[in-house]
């Protein structure tokens, strides 16, 4: 059975590593330009203020591990550009931000998805890169970085990063549910991932997901199996944005809180997204050094 995992992990990994490859626009005799190294990282974005501390916080640790390395950024949501440009704030989608790159001279690029899972908006990013990778005159090499989980050694981090995170206060019989975002893509199965090892690891947690599976009426069926009497809240998204503020932790119907406390539950909530915590952060920054190491030194 390990064995059999190691091989996919290994077959996943080697996917994404020709997957990367192929955007590779090895230009080869002619291309005499002088080697300029970038990064672009790439989140979905946040309209909430408290968000921003994510972006910083994972920012700060890139630049720290690739130093002289020019970072940018790029965010994969229409809609919070479009809130954030009514603010005055302009943010830069991954089509504008590699505009801008290849017109700065950037020749080697490595692109890192700041998404939790390969779902909708990983596939998005791989299609604007690919077509970047063909341009004329365009990128030496540019590279796409796997989202925080992608292989399995990947699952194996996250589950071991939720469980370092859970407050010290929580008792081992407190049950702890976990927000994700959740999605109609294949990439959703990442969430039922997670759960299987990690109750392995501590039957009393569990990721549900607003717009996928698990949704909160299996969160509740768990909840009520394992006779939990209170429940610590926490996001499974990079930020703790729009959905922990309001739909996890706000104070209307049907908020996971307020669901939770109707059905009888004692609930605490802790509105801190994954990329506020170092451990998740290394993630990330591990599937960027993968990447990196790919580009010419
Ligand atoms: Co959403």
């Amino acid at each position: 059975m390990k064995k059999l995992t190691i091989a996919i992990s290994i077959c996943i990994a080697f996917l994404f590593i020709l997957q990367g490859t192929a955007f590779c626009n090895a230009k080869g005799h002619g291309d005499s330009r002088a080697v300029k190294k970038g990064i672009l990282l790439v989140a979905f974005g946040s309209s909430e203020p408290e968000a921003q501390v994510s972006f910083t916080n994972i920012g700060a640790k890139v630049e720290k591990t690739f130093p002289g390395v020019p970072v940018y950024w790029a965010y994969t949501s229409h809609i919070i550009r479009k809130k954030m440009a009514k603010q005055g704030k302009i943010l830069d989608s991954v089509t504008m931000a590699l505009a801008k790159m290849k017109d700065k001279g950037f020749t080697h690029v490595a692109v890192q998805s700041l998404h939790t899972i390969p779902g909708e908006e990983f596939d998005g990013l791989v299609k604007d890169v690919k077509a970047f990778s063909n341009m004329n005159d365009g990128f030496t090499q540019i590279l796409v970085g796997r989202p925080l989980l992608s292989i399995q050694e990947d699952v194996e981090r996250v589950v071991d990063a939720i469980l370092a995170n859970i407050p010290s206060k929580r008792k081992p019989e407190d049950a702890v549910v976990l927000m994700g975002h959740g999605s109609h893509h294949p990439g959703n199965a990442y969430y039922s991932a997670v759960n299987w090892q990690i109750q392995l690891r501590d039957s009393n947690v569990v990721v549900g997901t607003v717009e996928g599976y698990p949704e909160m009426d299996t969160v509740l069926a768990f909840l009520k199996k394992i006779k939990a009497k209170k429940v610590w809240l926490m996001p499974f998204m990079s930020v703790a944005g729009d959905h922990a503020k309001n739909d996890m932790a706000g104070d209307e119907d049907d908020s996971w809180k307020v669901i939770l406390k109707k059905n009888g539950y004692k609930c605490e909530t802790i509105l801190k997204g994954t990329a506020e915590f170092d451990n998740f952060n290394s993630i990330w920054v591990d599937h960027l050094k993968a990447v990196v190491d790919h580009l010419p030194k």
